[in-house]
């Protein structure tokens, strides 16, 4: 079964033909960082506009890559949710064009759900793909919008047990970033230039380099990146001067030198991956006493192409004997191929939507607190 993927929720325009939920016969993505770097964050009215210019060519260069028509299409997908509203309508009417037009199902895809599918995904052509996910699973996603830990029950069944009461991860790398004075997209730059120091935890700590970790209390599932943020703004601009509006620095982080900049951001990222590691761990804790034995760890969202964190949920992974399905880099970011991917098992499962498919901003996962709700 070939369905056609489409994907607006954020600044990527993305489209996508996947045969049988795993095996991808095209991926375009149109990024618009160009559009958004001068602002240092997406411009949602922008974001809406260019989707609009970009949505017919990105199709077209789908259907050509795959070598399909559109007769060829057993269902058009789409992310309906979560994101940004104006940028959801744009591919969600597209997609209402195509199934109308063509006479094929829609099926409207959670785009968190379909980063948690992104590791099931493989290229046209391998000839032994690897196993696909066992459930139950440990999720956990990374994104600009979400950083989150799921049990994953099935492709299609996830449950929320930790969340960011605050920022969210690739959120809190893009202003660090910015507090360092790197260039946007942050995230990347970030780990690019931690990448380029070797960090050590004891060495940091004597030359106070190191940054706090926020693990807020036993067995707290929960997330929180503001008062890293804080602390490393202090680091880079000295104590702050006066308060509130009336606040000034000694200092800018041009005053930083390549070496101190560098050894912060290492710093940076080791206290955020070490953090997100120490939660998996505690989530694992909590769901083995709830009875729960994942046999995989699912990672997905932009964060998770991040080069120290593919490293450490690598060694967790080794270390707790789950499967890790974390996905090749280009479909960590944003991308069509997963909302197909993940619309193959929905359609599975008997979930098809009509023309009244709707925008929303949330995602459709829904909170379960581990700790509490014991399960027999
Ligand atoms: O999943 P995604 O493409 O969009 C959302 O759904 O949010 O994630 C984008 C986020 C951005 O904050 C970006 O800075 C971050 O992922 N990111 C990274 C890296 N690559 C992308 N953060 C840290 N290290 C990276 N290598
Ligand atoms: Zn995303």
């Amino acid at each position: 079964m070939k369905i056609l993927g489409l994907e607006t929720s954020c600044d990527e325009t993305a489209c996508a033909v996947v045969e049988d939920g795993r095996v991808v016969l095209s991926n375009v993505v149109s990024t618009q960082n160009e559009l958004h770097q001068r602002y240092k964050g997406v411009v949602p009215e922008i974001a809406s506009r260019a989707h609009l210019e970009r949505i017919l060519p990105v199709i077209d260069e789908a259907l050509r890559v795959a070598g399909v028509g559109y007769k060829d299409l057993d269902a058009i997908a789409v992310g309906n949710r979560p994101g940004l509203v104006g940028s959801l309508v744009v591919g969600v009417a597209a997609a209402k064009a195509l199934a109308w037009s063509l006479g094929r199902p829609l099926v409207g895809v959670d785009h968190v759900q379909a980063h948690l599918h992104a590791g099931d995904l493989v290229e046209k052509g391998v000839t032994e793909p690897p196993e696909a996910t066992r459930f139950p699973a440990l999720g956990l996603i990374v994104s600009g919008g979400h950083t989150s830990v799921y049990l994953v029950e099935s492709a299609t069944q996830q449950a929320l047990i930790g969340r960011t009461i605050d920022d969210a991860v690739g959120e809190a790398y893009d202003k660090a970033a910015v507090i360092l004075g790197l260039p946007y997209p942050g995230g990347p730059n970030l780990d690019k230039l931690a990448a380029t120091v070797t960090f050590n935890i004891k060495e940091a700590r004597a030359g106070s380099y190191d940054l706090p970790q926020s693990l807020m209390g036993d067995g707290n599932l929960d997330f929180s990146f503001s008062g890293i943020k804080t602390a490393l703004l202090y680091k880079v601009r000295g104590t702050p001067i006066g308060r509130g509006a009336e606040t000034t620095f000694a200092r800018t982080s041009a005053d930083l030198s390549d070496d101190e900049r560098a050894r912060l951001a290492a710093s940076f990222q080791y206290a955020v991956v070490e953090t997100v590691i120490k939660k998996l761990g505690r989530a694992l804790d909590v769901l083995h006493a709830g009875g729960v034995k994942p046999e995989s760890l699912i990672v997905g969202g932009g964060v998770s192409a991040n080069s120290y964190l593919r490293k450490r949920t690598g060694e967790f992974a080794a270390r707790q004997r789950l499967r890790l399905m974390i996905p090749a880099m280009r479909y960590c970011m944003d991308n069509a191929s997963m909302i197909a991917g993940l619309a193959y098992h929905q359609m599975k499962a008997g979930k098809i939507d009509d023309l009244f498919l709707p925008t929303i901003a949330t995602t459709a996962i829904q909170e379960k607190r581990w700790a509490l709700a014991r399960r027999d």
